[in-house]
């Protein structure tokens, strides 16, 4: 008895010794949808956190993280995408989120948009294109990156978001999440 517990004190005191990670520390994972975004597209067959599944990764921790922590995100790290420039058009995320993915699963397909394009429509969501007078053309899971970008940056603590941004890699497209007016 007495050994054995010295023993376990012994192999613990090794443990430490080679600074094995602290298991009782608990770091709460933080959620950013565009990190999600990234894994669909990633591995499209793969497991991924459904829609719903997302929105409570996210509801876990949003309070629970700095928002700063969200910005650094992302394949568009350097943009922020403008929020709330279409008053009264937000949209309640699950629908949003809903789009993003519908979006994501499409891979390479080409979201194509001639001055404007409305790639997705889900209840109140909506996810179109912008592009002035160009025609100009993206797959559709660039679009549903800057999709999970404003979900990260927009939205709001009544879980709506209205934002845009351009799709990945296309500075002629400006997706925006926003609702019917
Ligand atoms: C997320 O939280 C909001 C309120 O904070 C709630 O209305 C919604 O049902 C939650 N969604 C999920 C999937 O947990
Ligand atoms: C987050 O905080 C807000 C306001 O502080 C609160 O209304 C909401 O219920 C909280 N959500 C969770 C998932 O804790």
């Amino acid at each position: 008895m007495v050994r054995s517990a010295f023993t376990a004190l012994a192999l613990l005191a090794v443990c430490h010794a080679v600074g094995a990670a602290p298991t009782a520390e608990v770091v709460t994972p933080s959620f950013s949808f565009a990190d999600w975004v990234e894994g669909i597209i990633a591995n499209p067959q793969g497991d991924h956190l459904t829609p719903e599944q997302a929105i409570e990764a996210f509801n876990a921790s949003r309070n629970s993280t700095s928002s700063s922590e969200h910005t650094k995100r992302g394949p568009l790290d350097k943009r922020v995408p403008s929020c709330n420039e279409q008053p009264n058009t937000e949209v309640p995320i699950a629908d949003a989120v809903a789009c993003v993915n519908f979006l994501a699963a499409k891979g390479q397909t080409a979201c194509v948009c001639n001055g404007f394009a409305q790639f997705c429509q889900i209840g109140q969501g909506i996810i179109d294109g912008n592009s002035g007078s160009k025609r100009t053309t993206s797959a559709c899971n660039d679009v549903a990156r800057a999709g999970g970008l404003i979900l990260d940056h927009c939205t709001r603590a009544d879980n709506t978001v209205q934002g845009s941004e351009f799709a990945y890699g296309n500075g002629d497209m400006l997706v925006r999440i926003h609702n019917l007016r």
